[in-house]
């Protein structure tokens, strides 16, 4: 009950209200490029005196005997225009109302930058500021900054009281760079949103760049692997990192098969056997931002144990002989297989 009282009150006053001025504008309210040209009516919505535009540019004076009257400005060369019409009553009095009038102009360029004079390759974990300057855009209210990294939207800028002439904004985005921003394109776009039924003017994206993020090697597999021979089977041991600049593996291998290489005076061990033993492998891969290190513990098979109590013995006699007859084989992925069957 107490809400209908409420409710009626409300419709009561709103009809009041809507009577005092009887004047329809068409359009409502005008968005305007700076340059081009405005045109708009008021029309009385029941009978009148007179009715006109008043404007510092393109003002009608009173005129009587119609019911509508017509305000064109061509072109228009303001940034601020308050247009007013008028209506004077057959009763004598005089209403008046304002047409909202946005003149805008779309920016004149759209920059990305460093924080830094000129692009260069980022470091993972660190913090970077990029800004964005969008040149000689009017109205700033109306102007919302857009920055995109890999497709998605990851901040708004949007800005309140500048005033209508033509004035530089520049948005900032600050971010810390992980792997992931390698090679994802960062860029900002500014658009005028004007909130009115006419479409927005289209957006002015900068140009893109491409991210180079500098990171340290992690293995794609990460932990420790513990892994078995197997007669006639192939194994792999996978030390692939992805890292950037590209990893550079090396191998250690068991104290027998090091002390081999030892005796061939061989220093920098880059390779990998055709064949493994029971033992503890592990390799490093390393780029100019750091190193990483996964160990490989190699057991045989239960099945398989005489075989390879035999295959350590005639090692371990002609290692020297086997290692000069052995073809090693390098991956650069950091990967390598070996056949255990081919050994035999
Ligand atoms: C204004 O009125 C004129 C004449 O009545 C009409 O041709 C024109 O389309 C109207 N313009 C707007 C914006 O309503
Ligand atoms: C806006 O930036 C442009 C280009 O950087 C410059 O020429 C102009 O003077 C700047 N205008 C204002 C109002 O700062
Ligand atoms: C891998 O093994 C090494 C040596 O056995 C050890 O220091 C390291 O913590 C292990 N790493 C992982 C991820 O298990």
């Amino acid at each position: 009950m107490i809400w209908l009282v409420v409710f009626s009150g409300f419709l009561v006053c709103a009809a009041a209200g809507s009577t005092t001025c009887p004047i329809m504008m068409s359009p409502p309210r005008v968005v305007v490029r700076y340059g081009d040209s405005l045109l708009a009516n008021c029309s009385a919505t029941h009978e009148i005196e007179g009715i006109g535009w008043e404007s510092t540019y393109g003002g009608t004076g009173l005129k009587t005997g119609v019911s509508s009257v017509s305000l064109k400005i061509d072109p228009v060369k303001a940034w601020v225009i308050e247009p007013q019409c008028y209506i004077n009553e057959v009763s004598g009095e005089q209403c008046v109302e304002n047409l909202p009038v946005t003149v805008y102009k779309t920016p004149e360029s759209v920059t990305l930058s460093p924080s830094t004079n000129t692009w260069t390759p980022m470091n993972e974990g660190e913090s970077y500021v990029l800004s964005c300057h969008v040149v000689d855009v009017a109205p700033a209210e109306d102007l919302r900054v857009c920055w995109y990294k890999g497709n998605y939207m990851v901040l708004i800028d949007d800005y309140k009281d500048r005033g209508p002439v033509p004035v530089n904004i520049t948005s900032f985005y600050k971010f810390i760079v992980d792997r992931e921003n390698n090679g994802m394109k960062i860029w900002c776009e500014a658009t005028l949103k004007f909130n009115s039924i006419e479409p927005d003017p289209p957006a002015m994206p900068s140009k893109a760049h491409e991210m180079v993020v500098l990171y340290p090697p992690t293995f794609i597999k990460s932990s420790n692997e513990t892994v078995e021979l197997r007669s006639g089977k192939t194994l792999a041991l996978n030390c692939t990192a992805t890292g950037n600049p590209a990893p550079v593996y090396s191998w250690d291998f068991p104290a027998l098969i090091q002390e081999t290489i030892k005796k061939e005076n061989v220093t920098e061990v880059v390779w990998t056997p055709t064949f493994l033993l029971p033992g503890e492998y592990s390799c490093t891969a390393s780029n100019s931002h750091g190193e990483s290190t996964k160990y490989f513990s190699v057991v045989e098979a239960a099945e398989d144990r005489t075989t390879f109590a035999a295959i350590v013995g005639v090692f371990a006699s002609l290692g020297v002989l086997l290692l000069i007859a052995g073809p090693f084989f390098v991956a650069s992925n950091g990967s390598f297989s070996f056949n255990k069957g081919s050994i035999i």
